[in-house]
């Protein structure tokens, strides 16, 4: 069983082709609000791989909370510890380009994920296989909770997303630790490969459509990215951590879950939408298969 510690954001998108100057006007060709939260996301790639998954979380007491709480029952994620705030509900303003994603997160509710919502969820992380979580909830909270994941023994697997809320001596906390390139460059501020060398087995850089790679002890391991047609980008990222959390804790190796992870993002750009191509078992393992 796995426990998701982290952000739900209604996803307010808009497509365009062209990016408008500043002070400049320009027609946008489609608008949609759809689930998000990279919290969210990853248990809803947990959820449809068909691992158990509880969340923690917030939401505000409005249209877009109601409407996020009954998607993630709809996807069968346990919401008990999702807490309903004064606060609105957290936000995602993604502008979507061809090939292209820009977002800007309002927190909302998520700032109000604390260290009460760490304690209530205590017998519950006593009992997950991995706590998964990202960096859009305040960083009191993240910290605290891998104190309470540490006491309880409870691995952690730590999505550095935003990296500006990041700190180096988390390292020693987590099991697993997850940055793009450039998050990774941000948090080490040294090449990738001295990166990865630093923390064999733990720490695995995503490449986007390029893939992952992570380095074993003795030699750099990479995974490469299962060439598709991107329609949307957005929560490829998400798609890989929880299908990573979700192999991790179904004995898979290292090597085979994050080449599952990578296959499980593969299928996840294919559709609009962070959580719109979000894979189910079946399709990732014929992919798998194909592949090989
Ligand atoms: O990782 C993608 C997610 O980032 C979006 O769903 C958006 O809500 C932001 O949290
Ligand atoms: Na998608």
């Amino acid at each position: 069983m796995i426990t998701v510690i982290g952000s739900i954001n209604m996803d307010i998108v808009v497509e365009t082709t062209v990016f408008p100057k500043q002070g400049e006007t320009v027609f946008g060709r489609g608008f949609h609000t759809v689930p998000g939260g990279k919290g969210a996301n990853q248990a809803v790639a947990v959820a449809r791989l068909g691992s158990h998954v509880h969340m923690v979380g917030a939401l505000g007491q409005d249209a877009f909370g109601n409407e996020l709480r009954t998607i993630l029952q709809q996807e069968k994620i346990d919401d008990t510890f999702v807490r309903t705030t004064e606060t609105a509900t957290g936000i995602a303003n993604i502008t979507l380009f061809d090939n292209d994603n820009r977002i800007i997160v309002v927190p909302g509710a998520n700032a109000d994920v604390s260290r009460e919502s760490i304690d209530a969820a205590r017998t519950l992380i006593a009992k997950s296989d991995l706590v998964v979580m990202q960096l859009e909830i305040p960083q009191d909270t993240v910290e605290y909770a891998l104190s309470v994941c540490e006491e309880l023994h409870t691995r952690v697997l730590l999505n550095p997303a935003p990296a500006e809320n990041f700190k180096a001596e988390w390292m020693e906390r987590v099991a697993y630790f997850t940055p793009n390139e450039t998050e990774c460059a941000d948090i080490f501020g040294v090449d990738v490969e001295s990166a990865l060398e630093r923390f064999p087995n733990q720490l695995i850089v995503t490449l986007g459509a390029d893939g992952a790679r992570y380095y074993d002890g003795t030699q750099h391991v990479f995974v490469k990215g299962f060439k598709t047609k991107a329609v949307d980008t957005t929560g490829a990222g998400d798609t890989f951590n929880g299908a990573l959390a979700h192999a991790l804790t179904t004995n898979q190796s290292l090597s085979e879950a994050v080449e599952f992870a990578n296959v499980a993002a593969s299928l996840s750009v294919e559709k609009f939408g962070a959580q719109g191509g979000m894979p189910q078992q079946e399709a990732v393992l014929k992919r798998l298969g194909g592949a090989q």
